[in-house]
């Protein structure tokens, strides 16, 4: 771990799931998820003119992976991949880092529809909310999602993140300007007790 970012890089585990950071060899099931998850992502991702195709290529893997490397090497994210059992099914980016006074985060994350319903991203989440708040030395992470987003909202609502904002036509998610609610967690409102502890069970091992 590096005195610039501390806690990365970093590997956190929860029964069957599993957060590291993402690998060169993950390109083409990183890719196959994403391709054949089109209809389930698209609508809650950034606005782009480029083909779900090429997005989402190996190649695109690859770009995306150096992009990240540099980021996580510069104090900026934490980019990881969402494992469960032994498949990568999802990915959980912590970027948007700022140290100094602030030291803050935004998170973002998908999963495989596959995979979805399982209780996979709230400990997810909540393996890499506690590492943000305690060995990442971060004092504040914030979600942004949007009102339409049930299932999101219910991920947030199971670890009992505070609401703390309305964003009007906030990101260009899906082909337009979207409203978005902020919720946040300080370290403060973590306590001395793990996030992962607020979820009542692990998910069951896929089977
Ligand atoms: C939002 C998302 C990450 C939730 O992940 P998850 O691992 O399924 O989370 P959970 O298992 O806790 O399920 C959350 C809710 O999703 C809904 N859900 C469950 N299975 C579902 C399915 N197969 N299809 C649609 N919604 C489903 C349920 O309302 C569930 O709440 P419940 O547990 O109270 O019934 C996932 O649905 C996803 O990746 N969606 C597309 C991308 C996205 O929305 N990203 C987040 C942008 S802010």
């Amino acid at each position: 771990m590096s005195e610039l970012h501390p806690g990365w890089p970093a590997v956190l585990v929860a029964g069957p799931v599993m957060v590291r950071p993402p690998r060169r060899r993950d390109a083409r099931q990183w890719s196959r998820v994403r391709l054949a998850n089109e209809d389930w992502l698209a609508p809650w991702e950034p606005s782009s003119t480029e083909p779900w195709q090429a997005r989402n290529s190996t190649f695109e893997f690859h770009r995306s992976l150096s992009r990240m490397r540099s980021a996580a090497r510069l104090g900026a994210m934490l980019p990881f991949v969402v494992c469960y059992g032994d498949r990568l099914v999802g990915q959980l980016n912590v970027s948007n880092v700022v140290r100094g006074a602030l030291k803050s985060c935004t998170i973002g994350y998908w999963i495989a529809s596959s995979a979805a319903g399982r209780g996979v991203t709230p400990t997810a989440l909540a393996l890499v909310l506690d590492h943000c708040l305690t060995a990442a030395a971060l004092h504040r992470v914030e979600i942004d999602i949007r009102p339409e987003n049930h299932a999101s909202l219910r991920v947030v609502e199971k670890l009992g993140l505070r609401q703390e904002a309305y964003y009007e036509r906030y990101l260009d998610i899906g082909g337009d300007w979207r409203d978005h609610l902020g919720f946040a967690i300080t370290s403060e409102e973590r306590g001395s007790s793990t996030i992962l502890s607020r979820l009542p069970s692990l998910p069951v091992p896929p089977g």
